[in-house]
């Protein structure tokens, strides 16, 4: 029998990567001010992506979440936001062309400024520092004040959370999402020289053929595909701080149980799911979809328990495995896993996240990724998931709109990572590489 949750139980659980904040009166102040302010998204759409998410289990969606690894409140920019909107509105668009069914948008962003660390300090030429948590806790500049952890920095996350949400709402409403319109998505990019012809060449005649199948029954009076022509955007970033989630946690009228309106899918990282940990204990007791990472060093009967726990009545559309295995462990390790959880009888939608098991560090200290590597995870998942009579339900990246140079392949080198590697933590998949990753999905899925 479980002890009675509230949105401030998970403080008697032990807390992993927990922020030390030096003036407990400040948090307090701050957490206070963020309870008091308007969510950032409501229960309606919290359970609509629910339903959603549900209709994948079924096999009748694909979830495409995507965003940077960290966002940060210096990206929160009009052009950053929209290069990101556009790239996920563009695969998403290959997606349902290549998979035929209608994909859940979910962006890594409108909150994505917490970060888990692999030790909580970091020594340069001598000298030791918190490490930097991500712009909700410090910052990122290597000096003392800059590394102090400021409860003040949980409103200002809140506040550009908001203020790029706000810009999200009014483009999809508008027409900027109107997908008999793609060409209103078309980045500079995909008119650039150096583009590979034929990516571009794809991805216009795709384009194309879509505008005018939608036109064709839209003319034959077809109504069903309000579903597909509408787009939406769904948010999630990580449930690492639980002095954000919980502030913004609440009952809302005429429904049970509590949201965490911060976000539509929040999840919880590899690093946090301890079953009797603090985050465990807090994402139990809040009705939004859940998503849980899962590396190759989790144990089968353990992933098993963690789904109960999170999800004790088996709801649909609860909740998302977000598998990140690696490209070389991932066949060894996922097949129990799905086996264990298949046999429990557990609702879950399988995603695979291709970009955390796959880091690598060069020599010369950068970390990247492999496009193939990357896509050899994400054919891997499918072949397990096919073998085993399971679906693979989604991907799940760490990418961008804009040009930048930190994972390899994909007309990138060794020599051009320092042209433009801007991310503050992991490497992202630019433009380009995202986009030619959605066509090879899209076409192991139209198979
Ligand atoms: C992340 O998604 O950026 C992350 C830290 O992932 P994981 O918890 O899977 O390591
Ligand atoms: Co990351």
């Amino acid at each position: 029998m479980q002890a009675e949750w509230s949105p401030e139980s998970w403080k008697n659980k032990p807390e992993a990567q927990r922020v030390a904040y030096e003036d407990e009166a400040l948090l307090a102040q701050a957490t206070t001010e963020l309870r008091s302010m308007p969510p950032l998204v409501t229960s309606w759409e919290v359970e609509k992506l629910k339903g959603f998410v549900a209709e994948a289990q079924d096999g009748k969606r694909f979830l495409l979440q995507g965003g940077d690894c960290a966002e940060t409140l210096a990206d929160c920019r009009p052009s950053v936001i929209t290069n990101k909107l556009k790239i996920l509105l563009q695969m998403s668009l290959v997606l349902v062309h290549g998979g035929k069914t209608p994909v859940i948008r979910v962006g890594r962003f409108a909150g994505q400024y917490a970060k888990p660390r692999s030790s909580p300090t970091e020594t340069v030429d001598g000298v030791t520092l918190p490490s930097y948590f991500g712009d909700l806790v410090n910052h990122a500049a290597f000096d003392g004040d800059s590394r102090r952890a400021d409860p003040r920095a949980l409103i200002r996350g809140y506040t550009r959370a908001a203020l790029t949400l706000n810009f999200i709402r009014s483009l999809t409403a508008g027409g900027f999402a109107d997908l008999h319109h793609p060409e209103y998505w078309d980045m500079a990019f995909l008119s650039r020289a150096d583009l590979n012809p034929k990516l571009r060449e794809d991805y216009t005649r795709m384009s194309r053929d879509l505008s005018s199948a939608l036109r064709f029954m839209e003319a034959l009076g077809e109504t069903s595909i309000d579903d597909l022509t509408r787009v939406e955007f769904f948010t999630s970033h990580e449930g690492l701080s639980l002095h954000y989630e919980s502030a913004q946690t609440r009952r809302v009228p005429r429904r049970e149980g509590f949201y965490d309106l911060t976000t539509h899918m929040p999840w919880v990282g590899e690093r946090t799911r301890d079953i009797d940990g603090a985050h465990v204990e807090f994402f139990r007791g809040v009705a939004n979809t859940v998503g849980v990472k899962v590396g190759p060093s989790a144990k089968p009967d353990d992933v098993a328990a963690l789904v109960k726990v999170l999800n004790p009545q088996n709801e649909p559309g609860k909740i998302v495995l977000i598998a990140r295995m690696g490209a070389s462990k991932v066949t060894e390790a996922l097949p129990p896993i799905v086996s264990r959880v298949t046999e429990s009888k557990a609702r879950v939608l399988w995603v695979t996240d291709p970009m955390h098991g796959n880091t690598i560090s060069l020599a010369s200290g950068i970390k990247t990724r492999n496009f193939d590597d990357i896509l050899a995870e994400i054919e891997s998942s499918f072949d397990v998931h096919k073998n085993m009579g399971t679906r693979l339900g989604g991907v799940h990246f760490e990418l961008t709109g804009d040009d930048v140079t930190e994972c390899l392949g994909g007309g990138i080198s060794e020599a051009d990572l320092d042209k433009n590697y801007a991310s503050v933590c992991d490497p992202r998949l630019n433009y380009r590489q995202a986009l030619e990753m959605a066509f090879l999905i899209a076409r192991r899925m139209s198979q």
